[in-house]
């Protein structure tokens, strides 16, 4: 198999587990640790808006780690033009896949007209899409709510799907829940609008070709395994960064490779920690995202609280990390006793 056909082939599969973008959250250096934790999953950056992209410190912005592929870019935005320009970028950095927001309910993302209040606008975002599309080889996505506000109509939220397809969009990530733009904070937006996974199932089922990813409150094993069949993969974004090893459990058992201990994960994470610390950036910026590891394992708290005091002191190094092993693994056993 030549490379290209391997990317391919890597690409495809990870449509099965993907982690969220999640803003502050998904960074380069959260996404390197998701990786080592879940080799075939697909992974997003944070939401970048296309203005950015064009006009913005690149290196910064779009910068990443080949090991983080298969690697999807998000894209936050409402113009054509400014949308097409900002897709070509990302597939001139070696991305795998542009993915347009029409999710965020922010109030600043409302201003801009971009995010969740897209669903209100299909025609518009399919302009987008469509120019998406036609400035790039890689795959455009879209990741959408089931409507906003008050909208409760299947066959609404279904045509916004079908004019996405339409327009060229090759899968469509549904947060199975409405967006409210007035009232709630985003945080809320996560948690109080209901989620209605049979609108996804029902979404696959009346359109077996559109390739759709379910996200929204999957946070166990058993939660995942439960869409089997119903969807064609699942996107997991707060579970998968509080308790990162839940994405080691899910893609050993989808690939039916070997489960590793919490330390083995981390201690793989040394290499690229020590090339961190030697670029002169700071420990904590990487230990931020590993906190949760042993999430719900006795000694849990005291891995997080050693790394979180510790990781801001001056000169912190990969000892902190060992010693916040040595401690948790001392606790867990003592628990055990
Ligand atoms: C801190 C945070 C930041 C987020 N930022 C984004 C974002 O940039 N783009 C996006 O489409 N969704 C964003 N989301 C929403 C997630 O991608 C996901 O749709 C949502 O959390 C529901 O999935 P979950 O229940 O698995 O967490 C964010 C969520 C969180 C918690």
């Amino acid at each position: 198999m030549t490379q290209q056909a391997a990317a391919a082939s890597r690409y495809a599969e990870s449509l099965r587990l993907s982690v969220a973008p999640m803003m502050d959250w998904t960074d380069r250096h959260c996404r390197v640790f998701h990786r080592l934790l879940a080799p075939t999953a697909r992974l997003y950056t944070e939401m970048v808006h296309a203005n950015a992209v064009i006009h913005g410190d690149r290196e910064r912005l779009l910068g990443f780690d080949p090991v983080e592929q298969p690697l999807a870019l998000q894209l936050g935005g409402s113009e054509p033009t400014l949308l097409a320009q900002a897709a070509r970028i990302a597939q001139d950095w070696g991305y795998d896949e542009v993915n347009l927001n029409c999710g965020c309910p922010s109030d600043r993302v409302q201003a801009g007209r971009f995010g969740a209040c897209l669903m209100r606008e299909p025609a518009l975002v399919a302009d987008c899409v469509a120019a998406m599309v036609a400035a790039v080889d890689i795959p455009v996505t879209v990741k959408c709510r089931l409507g906003v506000d008050e909208d409760n109509d299947y066959e609404v939220f279904a045509s916004f799907v079908d004019r996405q397809a339409e327009a060229g969009a090759g899968m469509v990530v549904v947060h199975a829940r409405n967006a409210w733009l007035k009232g709630l904070s985003p945080k809320e937006n996560r948690e109080v609008p209901p989620l209605r996974h049979d609108w996804a199932y029902r979404l696959k089922q009346e359109r077996p070709a559109l390739p759709v990813v379910l996200n929204g409150g999957l946070a166990s094993v058993e939660a995942v395994q439960a869409q089997d069949g119903k969807v064609d993969g699942v996107m997991l974004g707060r579970a998968a960064y509080h308790d990162p090893y839940l994405l080691h459990r899910l893609d050993t058992l989808q690939a039916g490779s070997p489960l590793q201990s919490r330390q083995d994960l981390l201690r793989a994470l040394r290499p690229y920690v020590e090339a961190h610390l030697a670029s002169g950036a700071a420990l904590k910026h990487i230990t931020r995202h590993i906190l949760g590891l042993f999430h719900g394992q006795p000694g849990g708290r005291a891995f997080r609280q050693i790394l979180s005091e510790g990781a801001h002191r001056p000169g912190a190094d990969w000892a902190l990390l060992e010693q916040a092993l040595v401690v948790t693994v001392r606790e867990g056993d003592r628990a055990a006793a």
